[in-house]
C-alpha cells in the first residue's frame, strides 16, 4: 500500500510516501529548485520520493493532499460574500487542485488516465494533528495544532487513541495566533516570509515592558477560546494578502497589522532601521504574550483531555521557547514535536492521516530522527570532489574509517576550526541536525561572532543552538525532557553557562538537540569523540548553508565549503582540509588544491 502526501501551491512545498504504514521519504521543495519556502508542485520531492520507494507515478495507491476545499464552507461563504477579493483568490488556488492530476500527469509526461488513484482531501489542520500524532511514539495523547491558517482555522486538538485520531475543536478566521505573531513580526521591521524565529531570539535582550498592551491584542478565553483583538489587525477586512515572486514560487505576505496598532505601540520600524531597545522589549513583549495565551490554552487541554503526553503541530510549534515552558508549566510531562512541523509537514500528515484515518489500517512506525531526505554514496561524493576540486593545490583530501574520521574532525573542532558535517539522509524540516551540518567549538565565546562574519552573515541577536549527547543532557541542562529534532528550548544550568558560553543564549537559555546513538550513530561519535577531548560533549550545530535552503547534493555543500571561510568538510569518509589557514583566505573563493596521497 503506497500512499503519496503532497503539499502543494502552498509555502513549504513538500512531498512524503509511506509504504506499507512506514515513512519511506519526506523532502521539501526548496531542497531541489533551492528557493527558500518553495511554494507550486513539488515535482522534484514528489520525484524524489517515487524513487527511494522505486515505483513510478502510476503504481501510488492513494494520493494524499493537505487541503479541503469543502471544510468549514458556511464560514468560508460568510467571509466569501464580505471579502471578494479574498474569495476570488482561495477560487483561483482551488481551482489548481481540482486539477491537480493533469498538472501531475503533465509533470510526469503522463496521460492523465493513467493515474488511477483516489485523491483524497484532508483538512489543514486535521493533516497537521496527523502530521505529529500518527508518527510519535504514543499510543494515546491530547493533539494540538496552532499556526497563522490554514482551511479557515487556525488551531485545532484533538485526542489520539491508538489509530483514531479525533479533532473536536479548532479556532477559526479571523483569530489566529500564528497571525498574530507574523503581524508583529512585520511590525517589528522582519517582512521576509518566516521570519518569526528572529523575533523570538530578539526577545531574550528585552524585557517585556509592553506586557499589558499586548494583553489587549491576543488572550486565551476559557473554553479553549483563542481571540485577537481585531482593531489591531487588517487581515479580516481583505483577508491575508498572499503574493508570488519568482514564478509563483516565492511567498511575500501583506501587512497584517493595523494603524491603531501604529497608534498604541508607536511607529514601527522599517526593515534596514537599526534595532533599538525599544524594538528588543516589544519583541520579549509580544513572545510573552504569546506563551501566556499558548499555555492557558495547553493547560486547559490537558486538563480536559488528562492525558500526559502532548504532540505539537503547526508553525507555533517552532516556537522553541514556548515548547519547553511547556513542560515546566503544564501538566504534561511529554511533549513530541516532528522536524517539520510546519506546513511542509502536512504532506507526512495527508499520508499517514489517509492510512490510518481513512483506511483504518493499524499504527506501525514512530519518527525518531529526521534522516528522510536524499543520500549520496562515498562514490558520489568523490566524484563530486573530483569535479568541484579538479586540482591539488591548498586542500588536504584524506579518506578514513568511521572512528579515525569522527576523532579527526572533533580534533578540527577542538582547534576552533569550523567544520561542515555532510553525512547520509538530509533532515526532513527546517533545522539540520548532524547530517548537513556547520558544527563548531562551544567553549570559545568569539565562536558565534566567527561563524557570523565567516559563514552565516546572520542578525547578531539570533544565537546558534548546541548538540549534546543524549545522556548527558541533565548535566548541562536544567530539563532532561529528549529534545532530538531542536524543538525545545531550556536553561542551561547556571555552572556551565561559562562552559559553553558559545550557543547560551542571553537569558541562559539554548534550542538544544539530543543526540542518541542509536537514531543518529555517526553524529554521536563526532560529539563523544569531541567530549573525550575536551571533557564537553557539546558542540554548536547551525544549518550547512550561507542564505540559501539548506545544502542537499554534494555539489552544494562543496560550493558553500569552497565560497566561505570554513575550515573543515567532512563528507562521507572524506575530510578535506584548508592547508592554508582559513581566516588568510579572505573572500573564500579561488582555492587551488592539492590531494594527498
Ligand atoms: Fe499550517
Amino acid at each position: 500500500m503506497i500512499i503519496l502526501g503532497i503539499n502543494a501551491y502552498h509555502a513549504n512545498a513538500s512531498a512524503a510516501i509511506v509504504a506499507d504504514g512506514k515513512l519511506v521519504a519526506a523532502a521539501e521543495e526548496e531542497r531541489f529548485n533551492r528557493v527558500k519556502y518553495a511554494a507550486g508542485l513539488p515535482v522534484h520531492a514528489i520525484q524524489y520520493c517515487l524513487a527511494e520507494a522505486g515505483i513510478p507515478l502510476t503504481k501510488v495507491d492513494h494520493f494524499a493532499i493537505p487541503r479541503n476545499p469543502w471544510a468549514r464552507m458556511t464560514t468560508k461563504l460568510w467571509y466569501a460574500v464580505r471579502m471578494p477579493k479574498f474569495a476570488m483568490e482561495r477560487a483561483q488556488v482551488m481551482a489548481r487542485f481540482s486539477g491537480l492530476k493533469e498538472e501531475l500527469a503533465a509533470a510526469f509526461e503522463l496521460d492523465p488516465q493513467s493515474i488511477r488513484a483516489p485523491f483524497h482531501r484532508i483538512e489543514h489542520h486535521v493533516a497537521h494533528l496527523a502530521s505529529t500524532y500518527f508518527v510519535s511514539p504514543f499510543d494515546h495523547a491530547a493533539v494540538l495544532s496552532v499556526d497563522g491558517l490554514g482551511d479557515f482555522a487556525s488551531a485545532m486538538w484533538a485526542t489520539g487513541e491508538g489509530n483514531d485520531l479525533r479533532p473536536y475543536g479548532a479556532t477559526t478566521f479571523p483569530h489566529s495566533l500564528g497571525m498574530y505573531y507574523t503581524a508583529l513580526t512585520q511590525y517589528l521591521g522582519f517582512w521576509k516570509f518566516g521570519d518569526e524565529y528572529k523575533v523570538m531570539g530578539l526577545g531574550a535582550y528585552g524585557t517585556p515592558r509592553f506586557l499589558d498592551e499586548f494583553r489587549k491584542i491576543v488572550r486565551a478565553d476559557s473554553g479553549m477560546k483563542l481571540r485577537l483583538n481585531l482593531n489591531y489587525f487588517t487581515h479580516q477586512l481583505q483577508g491575508p494578502e498572499m503574493t508570488w515572486r519568482d514564478a509563483g514560487t516565492t511567498p511575500v505576505l501583506g501587512r497584517l497589522f493595523s494603524a491603531y496598532l501604529e497608534k498604541r505601540l508607536g511607529p514601527t520600524r522599517k526593515a534596514d532601521e537599526p534595532v533599538e531597545q525599544r524594538h528588543r522589549d516589544l519583541a520579549a513583549s509580544m513572545q510573552a504574550a504569546l506563551e501566556e495565551v499558548l499555555l492557558k490554552h495547553v493547560s486547559e487541554l490537558a486538563e480536559r483531555t488528562k492525558e500526559k503526553s502532548l504532540c505539537l503541530a503547526g508553525g507555533v510549534a517552532f516556537n522553541c521557547v514556548a515548547n519547553g515552558k511547556m513542560l515546566e508549566r503544564t501538566p504534561f510531562e511529554k511533549i513530541y514535536v516532528q522536524p517539520a512541523a510546519g506546513d511542509a509537514g502536512l504532506s507526512v500528515g495527508a499520508a499517514f492521516s489517509v492510512e490510518h484515518s481513512i483506511l483504518g489500517r493499524p499504527r506501525s512506525f514512530v519518527m525518531e530522527h529526521a534522516g528522510w531526505g536524499p543520500s549520496y554514496s562515498h562514490a558520489e561524493i568523490a566524484e563530486a570532489v573530483r569535479q568541484r576540486i579538479p586540482n591539488s593545490d591548498g586542500i588536504e583530501i584524506d579518506e578514513m574509517d568511521e572512528d579515525p574520521l569522527a576523532q579527526a574532525a572533533a580534533r578540527e573542532i577542538a582547534d576552533g576550526h569550523i567544520l561542515g558535517w555532510y553525512q547520509g539522509r538530509a533532515e526532513w524540516g527546517p533545522r539540520a541536525l548532524g547530517n548537513r551540518s556547520i558544527v563548531a567549538d562551544p567553549r570559545r565565546a568569539e565562536m558565534k561572532d566567527i561563524l557570523n562574519q565567516r559563514i552565516k552573515h546572520r542578525e547578531m541577536f539570533r544565537p546558534f543552538a548546541p548538540s549534546i549527547l543524549e545522556e548527558a543532557t541533565g548535566e548541562y541542562f536544567e530539563c532532561t525532557h529528549p529534545s532530538p529534532f531542536m524543538t525545545f528550548a531550556y536553561s542551561v544550568r547556571p555552572e556551565k553557562r561559562s562552559v559553553i558560553p558559545a550557543p547560551t543564549h542571553v537569558d541562559g537559555t539554548a534550542r538544544l538537540q539530543t543526540v542518541s546513538r542509536r537514531t543518529n550513530r555517526l553524529y554521536w561519535k563526532l560529539i563523544r569523540a569531541f567530549g573525550d577531548l575536551t571533557g564537553v560533549p557539546v558542540v554548536i550545530n547551525t544549518s550547512f548553508n550561507d542564505n540559501e535552503p539548506i545544502v542537499c547534493k554534494p555539489e552544494e555543500a562543496l560550493d558553500c565549503f569552497l565560497r566561505t571561510r570554513m575550515d573543515t568538510l567532512v563528507m562521507g569518509n572524506l575530510i578535506l582540509r584548508r592547508n592554508a589557514p582559513s581566516p588568510a583566505n579572505e573572500g573564500g573563493a579561488e582555492v587551488s588544491t592539492r590531494r594527498t596521497p
